[in-house]
């Protein structure tokens, strides 16, 4: 099977000689979409391994674990598949003492467990069309998306908005659903904080009926704010900015046709370039009357790096997607939209808001095409100066070609090229026990190499990430791409 067409864009860099990887299933080679092929190509087992081989020396001081969420696919898919579809699936690699060991398993979400014991997929993927007649919604829930800790677990978290699934530090075993104290009966976004300095945990959530968003904080002190947003037709926001007063909520000119949507079940997101971006300025505490509204230039963006307060300014750094505008390729065929969506083609960009003016200043700091920001967690809300991201090349959505290194001060940015053929993950910032300088400390990501499907766990020094990677260790097992990554300092792992 190994000669069946995967996709004519990406056949080169995620196939090479038209290998597949030997640990994906059988069924993929019956599907032409690059995101089941590859580097993308779901891995069937969930093993354990102690004492990783290693090339260079892991800093003795590295003490914690690197964990990485998302898809890998149990099942072949019931509908057109898209990247975001696949089953949550965490890589975990842990480091103490100068050694490593490894570990992944499956977010065993409700859904998950449901599709485990038909033995086939039962939901539609995003690209729908949806069924509203399954139960637990029109859409899996996966928790594929992102990871933060907070209160000694690993939470799990969905792009979509959905339920919160803790997962245990040590053998990342699905324990339940992360309900803040029996608080929190809805959803909530991928992109939740946990403030540094109060432990608040500020979340959102986003929805296809009104008022379509809702934001809310549980603090460490048990209270629970949750408050509806108006916004003025379904959005699909997918992150949050915070600062130590203030939360910044989006709303962008990408959205579907509500029409289309209940005619047809399928979401078409579009770019509306004649309306403006909105960010909503809301209290920390505060309500939907409280929201301070700044009209920015059109545009979209996933991630945002940080935010600060300076004076009555609130600034918002963030990878900014200047033209949203799907561009399909008929030669793409059926999955020309999702391809065209992928292209991220994002930029650092900052956005200055005046609370007492209403003013708006915005601007690019860089032309450089990178997403997935990562900064110190101790500079959350912040005016921070460094922050850590990946390069993605336009030929090939979604893989990361580049570790990037930003002085948000200057614009100025170093890069480390993983390699011909070699693709990052997300590298979160492991800072080393008292380090002064917001730097000094380590980035980790998984890297899979496409010549022969290995993969490894590269540790750069943060302040010399041109000098490459000072530790590679031998993951047993290929780790395909994946979404985001997050960093547990050892002390907290209990
Ligand atoms: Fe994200």
């Amino acid at each position: 099977m190994n000669e069946l067409p995967i996709t004519r864009r990406h056949d080169k860099t995620l196939s090479p000689a038209g290998k597949r990887p030997t640990d994906a299933p059988p069924w993929i080679d019956e599907i032409d979409n690059p995101y089941l092929h590859g580097l993308f190509a779901p891995i069937t087992s969930e093993i354990s391994a102690e004492k990783l081989e290693v090339q260079g020396e892991i800093p003795r001081d590295l003490y914690g674990a690197y964990y990485r969420n998302g898809p890998n696919s149990a099942h072949a898919p019931k509908n057109r598949y898209h990247w975001f579809d696949g089953d949550g699936m965490v890589h975990g690699i842990w480091f103490e003492n100068g050694e490593a060991r490894y570990r992944n398993r499956y977010i065993r979400t409700y859904c998950f467990e449901d599709e485990r014991r038909a033995q086939e997929s039962i939901w539609p993927g995003v690209l729908g069309p949806f069924d509203f007649s399954l139960p637990r919604g029109p859409l899996k829930d996966t928790a594929n998306t992102d990871l933060l800790h907070y209160r000694g677990r690993l939470l799990a978290l969905w792009y979509e908005s959905g339920q919160p699934y803790a997962l245990n530090f040590e053998t990342l075993e699905t324990e339940g659903i992360e309900d803040l104290a029996g608080n929190l009966t809805g959803r909530i976004s991928a992109h939740s904080r946990v403030d540094p300095a109060t432990g608040d945990f500020v979340f959102f959530s986003y929805s296809d009926q009104p008022p379509y968003m809702q934001y809310g904080v549980y603090t460490e002190a048990g209270r629970f704010h949750h408050v509806d947003i108006g916004l003025p037709g379904p959005r699909r926001p997918h992150d949050i900015g915070v600062t130590p007063n203030y939360s910044i909520l989006h709303d962008f000119p990408v959205f579907m046709s509500k029409e289309l949507f209940e005619k047809t079940g399928k979401r078409v997101p579009l770019f509306h370039p004649e309306v403006p971006t909105r960010y909503g300025v809301i209290p920390r505490f505060g309500d939907d009357a409280d929201v301070r509204w700044f009209e920015c230039e059109p545009c979209y963006m996933l991630h945002v790096v940080n935010c600060y307060e300076e004076g009555d300014w609130v600034v918002m750094t963030g990878c900014r997607t200047s033209d949203p505008t799907l561009r399909p390729d008929p030669a793409d065929g059926k999955i020309a939209a999702m391809l065209a969506g992928l292209k991220l083609q994002a930029n650092l960009y900052q956005w200055r808001l005046n609370l007492a003016t209403g003013e708006v200043r915005e601007g690019a700091l860089d032309d450089f095409n990178t997403e997935f920001p990562m900064i110190a967690p101790s500079v959350l809300g912040l005016d921070n100066r460094y922050a850590y991201l990946q390069h993605i090349p336009e030929e090939i959505p979604a893989a990361f070609h580049s570790l990037v290194k930003y002085d948000l001060k200057t614009g100025a940015h170093e890069r480390w090229d993983y390699g011909e053929g070699v693709f990052g993950s997300e590298a979160p910032f492991c800072p080393r026990a008292g380090a002064k300088a917001e730097d000094d400390g380590y980035l980790v990501t998984f890297v899979t190499d496409t010549r022969d499907w290995s993969s490894t766990c590269q540790i750069f020094h943060a302040q010399a990430i041109t000098d490459g990677p000072i530790a590679t260790v031998r993951i047993p097992q290929r780790v395909p791409a994946g979404f985001h990554a997050t960093w547990v300092p050892g002390e907290e792992l209990g």
